[in-house]
């Protein structure tokens, strides 16, 4: 009798020993959303996160057993990496969906990097995001957008072949690695098809008064005004061309893409983004509806690349079949995906290559105007 207690409380020793053993192996995988929800272009993570939650939503009701933590990066390189630290070191995530702007996305990359956190920004389109400053790879690093070289071109072409314009003024923030760098690439394109640039201007983050700025515009009188910023900063920016009357068509990039843009104040104007509504794919239709029926709004750029990167990760993590983040990573690396942004696979320093929707704003209208492939 003694014997079998003994055995019986041996074997349940031994089990439970099992069990936990095989709890610690299996343990939940956190993934990191890391984004701007508060400071001047919050609605950029607000879009992020709801595209990025209907999807991890999905997955979890479906049985994945994955955690989600959200924390701010604000837009900024230094909230940017502080977040990042809490999310590795206090969280345990091993995954980052983020950071948005590319000014914040560059310093995460390094300490994602360094710690073995895999890293796929949605939306962060500066080169520097994904390769060091020597020319190599960061390995764990992946983006599911575009890039400003390529949407730079984009732009350039369209004030040159579609609007006519032989001349321009590029305005930029040179403390920003994503205005400042695209303001070189639209001079550099610009240049290259033929066209001159007459004002070459900065500003710094915190300018509120353009008017010096605006007199040189004023004075050279260019056809067509690239203003590469956010939409916090077009906003300001237009607001004082109108009152300077200066009325030039008005090109700017992915940045703008926020309801917050204040487009009445664009009599004509056209930005470079990575998805339209007018994209009749069913892809595109079906998750438009869904979006509508979660949060009550159309979805923007922001929402449908945060979406197409938490479905990128998903399918990663049930393709390695495992939480090992440098086993995701090769999954990820390898996948071939039809997104609602398009379809996306990875070069070899985890870029992809996709075309641009080119948006029209007349009258404070805004519309879908072309897609501009690659
Ligand atoms: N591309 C921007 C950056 O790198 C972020 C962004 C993407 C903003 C899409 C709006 C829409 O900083």
């Amino acid at each position: 009798m003694k014997r079998t207690m003994f055995a019986v409380i041996a074997v349940l020793m031994v089990l439970s020993l099992v069990l936990t053993g095989c709890q610690q192996e299996e343990e939940t995988l956190k993934i990191g959303i890391l984004v701007p929800l508060s400071g001047e272009v919050k609605t950029f993570g607000e879009s992020t996160r709801n595209g990025a939650m209907l999807a991890f939503e999905a997955a979890i009701a479906d049985g994945l057993d994955i955690e989600i933590v959200v924390a701010d990066s604000k837009c900024d390189a230094q909230e940017g990496a502080n977040a990042a630290n809490k999310l590795i070191f206090e969280d345990g995530v091993s995954m980052i969906l983020g950071p948005v702007c590319s000014g914040a996305a560059i310093p995460v990359s390094e300490i994602a990097q360094a710690n073995d956190v895999l890293m796929l920004t949605a939306t962060a389109t500066n080169p520097s995001v994904t390769i060091n400053e020597d020319g190599s790879n960061k390995d764990m690093i992946f983006r599911a957008c575009f890039l400003d070289p390529f949407q730079g071109t984009v732009v350039a072409k369209l004030a040159i072949d579609d609007l006519g314009a032989q001349t321009c003024a590029i305005l930029y923030d040179m403390g920003d690695d994503y205005v400042k760098g695209l303001a070189e690439y639209i001079q550099s394109s610009f240049t290259d098809l033929g066209g001159e640039v007459l004002v070459y201007e900065a500003y710094t983050s915190t300018d509120t008064d353009f008017s010096a700025i605006l007199g040189k515009v004023a004075a050279a009188d260019p056809d067509v005004i690239f203003i590469p910023d956010y939409y916090d900063k077009v906003n300001l920016i237009a607001a004082q061309l109108v009152e300077k009357g200066i009325e030039k068509p008005l090109i700017g990039c992915d940045g703008w893409d926020s309801a917050e843009l204040n487009t009445e104040l664009i009599s004509e104007g056209y930005f470079s983004n990575h998805y339209s509504p007018a994209d009749e794919r069913a892809i595109v239709q079906d998750f438009i509806a869904n979006y509508e029926a979660a949060y009550g709004t159309q979805p923007d750029a922001l929402a449908t690349l945060g979406y197409d990167a938490a479905n990128m990760l998903i399918q990663a993590i049930k393709e390695a079949d495992s939480t090992d983040a440098t086993a995701i990573r090769d999954a990820l690396a390898a996948e071939e995906f039809e997104g609602v942004s398009g379809n996306i696979t990875f070069d070899a320093n985890g870029d992809p290559i996709k075309s641009a929707a080119v948006v029209q704003i007349q009258d404070g209208v805004i519309s879908f105007y072309k897609f501009v492939a690659p």
